[in-house]
Protein backbone atom coordinates (compact mmCIF):
# COMPACT_ATOMS: atom_id res chain seq x y z
CA UNK A 1 0.00 0.00 0.00
CA UNK A 2 2.61 2.25 -0.98
CA UNK A 3 5.22 3.16 1.92
CA UNK A 4 8.20 5.46 0.33
CA UNK A 5 11.16 3.42 0.79
CA UNK A 6 13.69 3.81 3.62
CA UNK A 7 10.49 4.47 6.50
CA UNK A 8 9.97 2.53 9.30
CA UNK A 9 6.14 0.73 8.56
CA UNK A 10 4.28 1.51 11.97
CA UNK A 11 1.46 -0.09 10.34
CA UNK A 12 2.96 -3.47 10.02
CA UNK A 13 3.73 -4.77 13.70
CA UNK A 14 3.78 -8.27 16.31
CA UNK A 15 -0.16 -8.24 16.20
CA UNK A 16 -0.43 -8.00 12.17
CA UNK A 17 2.74 -10.93 12.19
CA UNK A 18 0.85 -13.18 14.66
CA UNK A 19 -2.48 -13.34 12.80
CA UNK A 20 -1.16 -12.96 9.08
CA UNK A 21 -2.53 -9.52 8.07
CA UNK A 22 -1.14 -6.79 5.84
CA UNK A 23 -2.82 -3.60 8.03
CA UNK A 24 -3.52 -3.68 11.64
CA UNK A 25 -7.50 -2.71 10.89
CA UNK A 26 -10.18 -4.52 12.70
CA UNK A 27 -13.91 -4.68 11.53
CA UNK A 28 -17.16 -5.70 12.63
CA UNK A 29 -19.97 -6.19 10.54
CA UNK A 30 -22.73 -8.26 10.11
CA UNK A 31 -22.42 -8.20 6.75
CA UNK A 32 -21.05 -11.30 4.66
CA UNK A 33 -19.85 -8.82 1.52
CA UNK A 34 -18.14 -6.67 3.89
CA UNK A 35 -16.43 -9.42 5.90
CA UNK A 36 -15.08 -10.83 2.56
CA UNK A 37 -13.86 -7.58 1.25
CA UNK A 38 -12.05 -6.53 4.34
CA UNK A 39 -10.23 -9.88 4.33
CA UNK A 40 -9.64 -8.68 0.96
CA UNK A 41 -7.69 -5.66 1.79
CA UNK A 42 -5.87 -6.94 3.85
CA UNK A 43 -7.56 -6.33 7.42
CA UNK A 44 -8.99 -8.36 9.76
CA UNK A 45 -12.85 -9.01 9.61
CA UNK A 46 -15.20 -10.27 12.44
CA UNK A 47 -18.10 -11.18 11.60
CA UNK A 48 -21.12 -10.06 13.84
CA UNK A 49 -23.37 -13.23 15.02
CA UNK A 50 -25.30 -11.98 17.67
CA UNK A 51 -28.34 -10.76 15.57
CA UNK A 52 -28.56 -14.74 13.98
CA UNK A 53 -29.95 -17.85 14.00
CA UNK A 54 -27.58 -20.30 14.66
CA UNK A 55 -28.25 -22.08 11.76
CA UNK A 56 -27.58 -19.20 9.06
CA UNK A 57 -24.21 -18.67 11.58
CA UNK A 58 -23.19 -22.02 10.07
CA UNK A 59 -24.03 -21.48 6.22
CA UNK A 60 -22.64 -17.89 6.42
CA UNK A 61 -19.36 -18.93 8.03
CA UNK A 62 -18.65 -21.88 5.55
CA UNK A 63 -19.60 -18.71 2.54
CA UNK A 64 -17.06 -16.65 3.89
CA UNK A 65 -14.29 -19.14 4.38
CA UNK A 66 -15.35 -20.49 0.83
CA UNK A 67 -15.15 -16.43 -0.74
CA UNK A 68 -11.69 -15.63 1.60
CA UNK A 69 -10.14 -18.89 1.01
CA UNK A 70 -7.15 -19.05 3.63
CA UNK A 71 -7.18 -15.49 4.67
CA UNK A 72 -8.18 -15.05 8.69
CA UNK A 73 -11.28 -14.08 9.68
CA UNK A 74 -13.45 -13.71 13.22
CA UNK A 75 -17.29 -13.86 14.42
CA UNK A 76 -18.04 -11.93 17.18
CA UNK A 77 -20.82 -13.50 19.69
CA UNK A 78 -22.26 -11.15 22.56
CA UNK A 79 -23.24 -12.92 25.58
CA UNK A 80 -25.33 -10.03 27.73
CA UNK A 81 -26.65 -10.59 32.03
CA UNK A 82 -30.24 -10.74 31.00
CA UNK A 83 -33.23 -10.60 33.67
CA UNK A 84 -32.81 -13.33 35.99
CA UNK A 85 -35.90 -15.32 35.14
CA UNK A 86 -34.09 -15.87 31.58
CA UNK A 87 -38.34 -16.05 29.61
CA UNK A 88 -38.63 -17.44 26.66
CA UNK A 89 -40.37 -14.89 23.56
CA UNK A 90 -44.28 -16.23 24.57
CA UNK A 91 -43.85 -16.04 28.09
CA UNK A 92 -41.84 -12.47 28.29
CA UNK A 93 -44.48 -11.43 25.79
CA UNK A 94 -47.25 -12.79 28.54
CA UNK A 95 -45.51 -10.55 31.65
CA UNK A 96 -45.35 -7.11 29.75
CA UNK A 97 -46.47 -4.06 31.38
CA UNK A 98 -50.31 -3.30 29.68
CA UNK A 99 -48.88 0.35 29.75
CA UNK A 100 -45.91 -0.61 27.42
CA UNK A 101 -47.93 -2.58 25.21
CA UNK A 102 -50.52 0.02 24.38
CA UNK A 103 -47.29 2.53 24.02
CA UNK A 104 -45.75 0.52 21.42
CA UNK A 105 -49.10 0.19 19.50
CA UNK A 106 -49.67 3.65 19.46
CA UNK A 107 -46.19 4.20 18.22
CA UNK A 108 -47.28 1.66 15.28
CA UNK A 109 -50.93 3.82 14.74
CA UNK A 110 -48.88 6.89 14.73
CA UNK A 111 -46.72 6.14 12.34
CA UNK A 112 -48.66 4.23 9.77
CA UNK A 113 -46.03 1.07 10.35
CA UNK A 114 -46.83 -1.45 7.99
CA UNK A 115 -47.39 -4.84 8.90
CA UNK A 116 -43.91 -7.15 8.91
CA UNK A 117 -44.19 -9.60 5.84
CA UNK A 118 -40.60 -10.85 6.41
CA UNK A 119 -38.91 -12.89 9.56
CA UNK A 120 -36.29 -11.04 11.62
CA UNK A 121 -34.42 -11.91 14.21
CA UNK A 122 -36.06 -9.28 16.67
CA UNK A 123 -39.00 -10.80 15.94
CA UNK A 124 -38.96 -14.48 16.21
CA UNK A 125 -36.38 -15.53 19.23
CA UNK A 126 -35.69 -13.71 22.65
CA UNK A 127 -32.12 -13.14 23.75
CA UNK A 128 -31.39 -16.31 25.86
CA UNK A 129 -28.63 -18.46 27.45
CA UNK A 130 -30.19 -21.71 24.89
CA UNK A 131 -29.43 -18.87 22.08
CA UNK A 132 -26.31 -17.76 23.63
CA UNK A 133 -25.18 -21.61 23.59
CA UNK A 134 -26.45 -22.74 20.15
CA UNK A 135 -24.86 -19.67 18.30
CA UNK A 136 -21.64 -20.77 20.26
CA UNK A 137 -21.70 -24.09 19.17
CA UNK A 138 -21.97 -22.82 15.45
CA UNK A 139 -19.38 -20.76 15.91
CA UNK A 140 -16.99 -23.27 17.68
CA UNK A 141 -18.00 -26.33 14.73
CA UNK A 142 -16.49 -23.88 12.40
CA UNK A 143 -12.78 -23.13 10.67
CA UNK A 144 -13.18 -19.61 11.79
CA UNK A 145 -9.94 -18.54 13.13
CA UNK A 146 -10.61 -16.00 16.15
CA UNK A 147 -14.15 -15.68 18.57
CA UNK A 148 -15.12 -12.45 20.27
CA UNK A 149 -17.04 -12.13 22.83
CA UNK A 150 -19.00 -8.72 23.63
CA UNK A 151 -21.14 -7.41 27.00
CA UNK A 152 -19.84 -10.08 29.12
CA UNK A 153 -16.94 -12.40 29.72
CA UNK A 154 -18.03 -16.37 29.34
CA UNK A 155 -14.92 -17.73 30.69
CA UNK A 156 -15.87 -21.32 29.38
CA UNK A 157 -16.13 -20.04 25.55
CA UNK A 158 -12.67 -18.43 25.66
CA UNK A 159 -11.57 -21.30 27.06
CA UNK A 160 -13.13 -23.78 24.30
CA UNK A 161 -12.33 -21.48 21.14
CA UNK A 162 -8.66 -21.45 22.33
CA UNK A 163 -8.91 -25.56 22.69
CA UNK A 164 -9.52 -25.08 19.93
CA UNK A 165 -6.95 -22.76 18.03
CA UNK A 166 -8.90 -20.08 17.51
CA UNK A 167 -7.63 -16.98 18.60
CA UNK A 168 -9.69 -14.96 21.58
CA UNK A 169 -10.38 -11.17 21.15
CA UNK A 170 -12.80 -9.58 24.16
CA UNK A 171 -14.65 -6.32 23.93
CA UNK A 172 -14.33 -4.65 27.00
CA UNK A 173 -15.70 -1.01 28.21
CA UNK A 174 -13.51 -0.69 31.26
CA UNK A 175 -9.99 -0.58 32.68
CA UNK A 176 -11.82 -3.15 35.74
CA UNK A 177 -12.48 -5.83 32.96
CA UNK A 178 -8.80 -6.11 32.08
CA UNK A 179 -8.02 -8.95 34.90
CA UNK A 180 -11.33 -11.27 34.42
CA UNK A 181 -9.76 -10.92 30.79
CA UNK A 182 -6.46 -11.99 31.21
CA UNK A 183 -7.74 -14.80 33.91
CA UNK A 184 -9.67 -16.03 31.72
CA UNK A 185 -7.00 -16.36 28.89
CA UNK A 186 -7.95 -13.59 26.49
CA UNK A 187 -5.40 -13.24 23.63
CA UNK A 188 -6.30 -9.25 22.44
CA UNK A 189 -8.49 -6.91 24.57
CA UNK A 190 -10.80 -4.55 22.65
CA UNK A 191 -10.79 -1.22 24.33
CA UNK A 192 -14.35 0.23 23.41
CA UNK A 193 -14.86 3.64 24.03
CA UNK A 194 -18.06 5.18 24.79
CA UNK A 195 -17.65 6.74 21.15
CA UNK A 196 -18.39 3.20 19.56
CA UNK A 197 -22.09 2.57 17.67
CA UNK A 198 -23.66 -0.65 19.76
CA UNK A 199 -23.59 -1.41 23.28
CA UNK A 200 -20.51 0.79 24.99
CA UNK A 201 -19.39 1.96 28.42
CA UNK A 202 -19.56 5.38 29.81
CA UNK A 203 -15.82 6.03 29.46
CA UNK A 204 -14.76 7.90 25.98
CA UNK A 205 -11.72 6.17 23.81
CA UNK A 206 -9.02 8.34 24.21
CA UNK A 207 -9.62 7.89 28.34
CA UNK A 208 -9.85 4.06 27.63
CA UNK A 209 -7.63 3.01 25.86
CA UNK A 210 -4.00 4.04 27.14
CA UNK A 211 -5.58 3.31 30.85
CA UNK A 212 -6.62 -0.49 29.17
CA UNK A 213 -3.11 -0.83 27.48
CA UNK A 214 -1.06 0.09 30.81
CA UNK A 215 -2.84 -2.89 32.27
CA UNK A 216 -2.70 -5.52 29.50
CA UNK A 217 1.06 -6.09 30.25
CA UNK A 218 2.17 -7.68 27.33
CA UNK A 219 -1.29 -8.63 25.87
CA UNK A 220 -2.26 -6.73 22.56
CA UNK A 221 -5.17 -4.08 22.79
CA UNK A 222 -7.13 -2.79 19.99
CA UNK A 223 -8.69 1.00 20.09
CA UNK A 224 -12.58 0.91 19.20
CA UNK A 225 -14.85 3.61 19.63
CA UNK A 226 -14.79 7.17 17.34
CA UNK A 227 -12.45 6.03 14.57
CA UNK A 228 -12.96 7.05 11.26
CA UNK A 229 -9.34 8.86 10.26
CA UNK A 230 -6.15 7.53 9.92
CA UNK A 231 -4.95 10.30 12.13
CA UNK A 232 -6.99 8.35 14.92
CA UNK A 233 -5.32 4.91 13.90
CA UNK A 234 -1.86 6.66 14.73
CA UNK A 235 -2.90 7.92 17.77
CA UNK A 236 -4.08 4.81 19.27
CA UNK A 237 -0.86 3.10 18.02
CA UNK A 238 1.21 5.57 19.38
CA UNK A 239 -0.93 4.98 22.90
CA UNK A 240 0.34 1.44 22.78
CA UNK A 241 -2.54 0.02 20.78
CA UNK A 242 -2.00 -2.57 18.34
CA UNK A 243 -4.30 -1.55 15.72
CA UNK A 244 -7.84 -0.29 15.41
CA UNK A 245 -11.72 -1.91 15.48
CA UNK A 246 -13.70 0.05 13.84
CA UNK A 247 -18.07 -0.91 13.30
CA UNK A 248 -19.58 2.30 11.89
CA UNK A 249 -17.57 3.00 9.00
CA UNK A 250 -18.92 0.35 7.12
CA UNK A 251 -22.55 1.32 6.92
CA UNK A 252 -21.44 3.68 4.39
CA UNK A 253 -19.74 0.98 1.67
CA UNK A 254 -21.65 -0.49 -0.86
CA UNK A 255 -20.98 -4.20 0.44
CA UNK A 256 -22.66 -3.57 3.74
CA UNK A 257 -26.09 -3.12 1.70
CA UNK A 258 -27.56 -0.49 3.54
CA UNK A 259 -31.02 0.00 2.73
CA UNK A 260 -31.71 2.95 1.37
CA UNK A 261 -33.76 5.34 4.25
CA UNK A 262 -30.77 4.35 6.55
CA UNK A 263 -27.78 4.89 4.10
CA UNK A 264 -29.14 8.86 3.59
CA UNK A 265 -29.40 9.61 7.63
CA UNK A 266 -26.03 7.63 8.27
CA UNK A 267 -24.04 9.42 5.10
CA UNK A 268 -26.05 12.74 6.34
CA UNK A 269 -24.90 12.12 9.93
CA UNK A 270 -22.21 14.33 12.13
CA UNK A 271 -21.15 13.23 15.20
CA UNK A 272 -24.02 14.90 16.92
CA UNK A 273 -26.46 12.89 15.48
CA UNK A 274 -25.94 9.86 17.72
CA UNK A 275 -27.08 9.17 21.27
CA UNK A 276 -26.62 6.81 24.21
CA UNK A 277 -29.70 4.90 24.85
CA UNK A 278 -31.64 2.13 26.45
CA UNK A 279 -34.49 2.16 23.62
CA UNK A 280 -32.99 -0.24 21.24
CA UNK A 281 -32.50 -3.27 24.02
CA UNK A 282 -32.40 -2.44 27.32
CA UNK A 283 -29.26 -1.86 27.57
CA UNK A 284 -27.21 1.55 27.26
CA UNK A 285 -26.48 1.55 23.30
CA UNK A 286 -25.22 4.44 20.97
CA UNK A 287 -27.78 4.73 18.23
CA UNK A 288 -28.77 7.52 15.25
CA UNK A 289 -30.94 9.47 16.53
CA UNK A 290 -34.73 9.68 14.79
CA UNK A 291 -38.23 9.54 16.48
CA UNK A 292 -37.48 6.26 17.78
CA UNK A 293 -35.26 6.96 20.74
CA UNK A 294 -37.60 10.87 20.88
CA UNK A 295 -40.61 8.73 21.40
CA UNK A 296 -38.95 6.51 24.32
CA UNK A 297 -36.94 9.16 26.01
CA UNK A 298 -40.59 12.05 25.86
CA UNK A 299 -41.81 12.63 29.10
CA UNK A 300 -44.65 10.36 29.75
CA UNK A 301 -43.00 7.20 28.16
CA UNK A 302 -42.94 3.98 29.80
CA UNK A 303 -39.65 2.97 31.43
CA UNK A 304 -37.63 1.23 29.04
CA UNK A 305 -37.93 -2.44 29.76
CA UNK A 306 -34.67 -4.64 30.63
CA UNK A 307 -32.86 -7.04 28.23
CA UNK A 308 -34.63 -9.28 26.73
CA UNK A 309 -37.87 -7.86 27.28
CA UNK A 310 -36.92 -4.57 25.85
CA UNK A 311 -37.09 -6.74 22.30
CA UNK A 312 -40.10 -8.45 23.48
CA UNK A 313 -42.04 -5.82 23.61
CA UNK A 314 -40.68 -4.13 20.65
CA UNK A 315 -39.35 -6.75 18.27
CA UNK A 316 -42.05 -6.63 15.90
CA UNK A 317 -42.51 -2.93 15.28
CA UNK A 318 -38.70 -3.01 15.00
CA UNK A 319 -38.80 -5.29 11.87
CA UNK A 320 -41.33 -3.83 10.76
CA UNK A 321 -39.70 -0.53 10.61
CA UNK A 322 -36.84 -2.09 9.27
CA UNK A 323 -38.83 -4.00 6.60
CA UNK A 324 -40.72 -0.65 5.09
CA UNK A 325 -37.39 1.80 5.59
CA UNK A 326 -40.38 3.86 7.56
CA UNK A 327 -38.25 7.47 7.50
CA UNK A 328 -38.83 9.43 11.25
CA UNK A 329 -38.61 5.98 13.18
CA UNK A 330 -35.45 4.10 11.52
CA UNK A 331 -32.42 4.12 12.70
CA UNK A 332 -29.22 2.11 13.62
CA UNK A 333 -26.49 1.53 16.00
CA UNK A 334 -24.11 4.27 15.33
CA UNK A 335 -21.10 5.69 16.39
CA UNK A 336 -20.02 9.21 16.64
CA UNK A 337 -17.30 8.68 13.65
CA UNK A 338 -19.97 8.76 11.57
CA UNK A 339 -18.91 12.25 11.16
CA UNK A 340 -16.43 10.67 8.65
CA UNK A 341 -18.52 9.00 6.16
CA UNK A 342 -20.24 11.18 4.39
CA UNK A 343 -20.37 9.07 1.07
CA UNK A 344 -20.99 5.97 -0.10
CA UNK A 345 -17.64 3.64 -0.97
CA UNK A 346 -15.93 0.36 -0.55
CA UNK A 347 -14.82 -1.18 2.03
CA UNK A 348 -11.21 -1.33 0.07
CA UNK A 349 -11.22 2.49 -0.24
CA UNK A 350 -12.09 3.01 3.25
CA UNK A 351 -8.92 0.97 4.13
CA UNK A 352 -6.39 2.63 1.54
CA UNK A 353 -7.75 6.00 2.90
CA UNK A 354 -7.23 5.07 6.82
CA UNK A 355 -3.60 3.68 5.78
CA UNK A 356 -2.97 6.66 3.91
CA UNK A 357 -3.96 9.16 6.37
CA UNK A 358 -2.88 7.02 9.37
CA UNK A 359 0.53 7.01 7.53
CA UNK A 360 0.22 10.81 6.64
CA UNK A 361 0.07 11.75 10.76
CA UNK A 362 3.34 9.67 11.72
CA UNK A 363 5.44 11.57 9.34
CA UNK A 364 3.61 14.87 10.31
CA UNK A 365 3.84 14.28 13.44
CA UNK A 366 7.72 13.34 13.55
CA UNK A 367 8.36 16.42 11.11
CA UNK A 368 7.89 18.61 13.62
CA UNK A 369 10.73 17.41 15.83
C1 LIG B 1 -24.43 -1.41 13.38
C2 LIG B 1 -23.54 -1.85 14.50
C3 LIG B 1 -23.81 -3.03 15.17
C4 LIG B 1 -22.97 -3.48 16.19
N1 LIG B 1 -23.21 -4.69 16.78
C5 LIG B 1 -22.28 -5.21 17.60
C6 LIG B 1 -22.40 -6.56 18.08
O1 LIG B 1 -23.36 -7.27 17.78
N2 LIG B 1 -21.39 -7.06 18.85
C7 LIG B 1 -20.28 -6.29 19.16
O2 LIG B 1 -19.38 -6.80 19.82
N3 LIG B 1 -20.17 -5.01 18.76
C8 LIG B 1 -21.11 -4.46 17.97
N4 LIG B 1 -20.96 -3.19 17.52
C9 LIG B 1 -19.80 -2.39 17.99
C10 LIG B 1 -18.54 -2.66 17.14
O3 LIG B 1 -18.01 -3.91 17.44
C11 LIG B 1 -17.45 -1.62 17.40
O4 LIG B 1 -16.90 -1.76 18.68
C12 LIG B 1 -17.89 -0.17 17.22
O5 LIG B 1 -18.64 -0.05 16.05
C13 LIG B 1 -16.65 0.73 17.17
O6 LIG B 1 -16.98 2.09 17.15
P1 LIG B 1 -17.45 2.85 15.80
O7 LIG B 1 -18.89 2.46 15.65
O8 LIG B 1 -17.29 4.29 16.09
O9 LIG B 1 -16.59 2.36 14.68
C14 LIG B 1 -21.83 -2.70 16.55
C15 LIG B 1 -21.59 -1.48 15.90
C16 LIG B 1 -22.43 -1.04 14.90
C17 LIG B 1 -22.14 0.28 14.23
Amino acid sequence: MGLPDGLPDALRNALCERLGIEVPIFGFSHSVDVTVALAEAGGFPVFGAAREMPDRIEADLKEIRARIGARPFGVDIMYPALAADEPDRESAKAKLPAASVAFVEGLRKKYAVPDQTKPHFFSHVLRNQKLFRDQTEAVLASDVNAVATAVGLPREVIAAAKARGKVSFALIGSVRHVVPALAAGVDVLVAQGNDAGGHTGPVGTFTLVPQIVQAAGNTPVLAAGGIGHGAQIAAALTMGAQGAWLGTAWLATREYHTPPVLLKKVLAATSEDTVMTRAHSGKPCRVLKSAWVDEWEAPGAPAQLPMPYQHALTGELLAAIEEHQVEPLVYEALGQSCAWFNELTTVHEVVERLVRETRAAFAQSSSYR
